[in-house]
């Protein structure tokens, strides 16, 4: 089918396939059979990160599926993130080594910056005297010899508004391939991703299902009226629907599950798609749609970074100064 729309071309001329597995919140113990789970059932992008705790399980998955011949690591996308105590430029390349080690493997094919924020050399936690001054151009400069060095095949950014991946590609030698963002239906990010096309980023969309499983959030986006009754027409499942969307948005999709009838299902959304007539009308659809139920705030924006805002502390004062407005 010629809209199958498997993979997506970054500007490094590498080939990112298009869904690969999330893995924030699976948590170790069952993190790995979800892994080998979705590499059999046919993922090759595996998206992970230091910080979410769980790339020692991964690796152990990895390691026993090249030495079985289950699959090759060169057919294989492995995405990871700089955590935020490692920005000083001296430890990017420790903190790349130490995930290389950990998923026991000798390139990623992909390293982000997870977050425009910095946190204390080598702390730990999210207690708000951990923030520090942010200097990304520093940062990314330390990200760029990672890719020369080929240990890293591509590098890009994570949670950068449109303002801040402006700024950084003003000074950045290496143009970051992926901004890596919060995006479904209920927060498309267009501005974004108009400004991302025009750069020739490639914009890659976490939570694609409005993050459902997350404890301090009630998401209402796999109950969205739209979404089912596009369901319904072409008998898909809502998360179906959702992936399909963002798929045909041109966004690569990290859908997070630890249930192998889910992987499967994520996975499930390449020889159909959704008509024009259809796709029109998740125009209309970005609004609050979910609400946190901590500070009972309606929300658009599900992960909004709350912890790296602080009056005192912080940087960013406000989440519009994280997000330069776009909350
Ligand atoms: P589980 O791991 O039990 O499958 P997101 O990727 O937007 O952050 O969403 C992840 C959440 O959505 C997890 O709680 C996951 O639970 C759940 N989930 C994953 N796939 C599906 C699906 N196909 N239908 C409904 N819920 C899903």
């Amino acid at each position: 089918m010629a809209n199958e729309i498997r993979h997506f071309v970054l500007n490094t001329g590498a080939k990112i396939p298009s869904v690969g597995l999330g893995t924030w919140q699976s948590d170790p113990g069952v993190v790995g059979n979800a892994v080998a789970a979705a590499i059999k059932a046919g993922y090759r992008h595996i998206d992970c990160a230091q910080i979410y705790g769980n790339e020692k399980e991964i690796g152990l998955v990895l390691k026993k599926f090249f030495e079985d011949g289950v699959v090759k690591r060169e057919d294989l996308w492995i995405t990871s993130k700089l955590w935020n105590a490692y920005h000083e430029p001296e430890d990017v390349p420790e903190a790349l080594d130490r995930t290389l080690r950990d998923l026991q493997i000798d390139y990623l094919d992909l390293y982000l910056m997870h977050w425009p924020v910095k946190m204390k050399k080598g702390s730990v936690g999210f207690k708000p005297e951990n923030l520090d001054k942010p200097d990304i151009p520093s940062t990314w400069k330390a990200m760029e010899a990672l890719y020369d060095s080929g240990k890293a095949r591509a590098i890009g950014v994570s949670n950068f508004s449109t303002k801040k991946l402006g700024d950084l590609l003003e000074v950045a030698r290496v143009p970051p391939a992926v901004n890596q963002v919060e995006c479904h239906p209920s927060w498309q990010q267009q501005k974004l991703r108009e400004f991302c096309k025009s750069k020739g980023v490639h914009l890659s969309g976490y939570s694609p299902l409005g993050s459902p499983g997350t404890t301090w959030i009630k998401s209402d986006v796999l109950k969205h009226p739209v979404v089912n009754m596009v369901a319904e027409k072409l008998g898909k499942t809502p998360a179906q629907v959702c992936l399909r969307w963002g798929l045909q948005m041109g966004n690569s999709l990290l859908p997070k599950s630890t249930n192998e009838v889910r992987i499967k299902e994520n996975l499930d959304v390449f020889d159909w798609s959704i008509p024009e007539d259809l796709l029109a009308k998740f125009s209309g659809i970005e609004q609050a749609s979910s609400c946190d139920i901590i500070t009972m705030t309606l929300l658009a924006r599900l992960l909004r970074g709350t912890s790296f805002v602080h009056e005192t502390y912080g940087v960013f004062r406000t989440l519009e100064d994280l997000w330069d407005g776009e909350i």
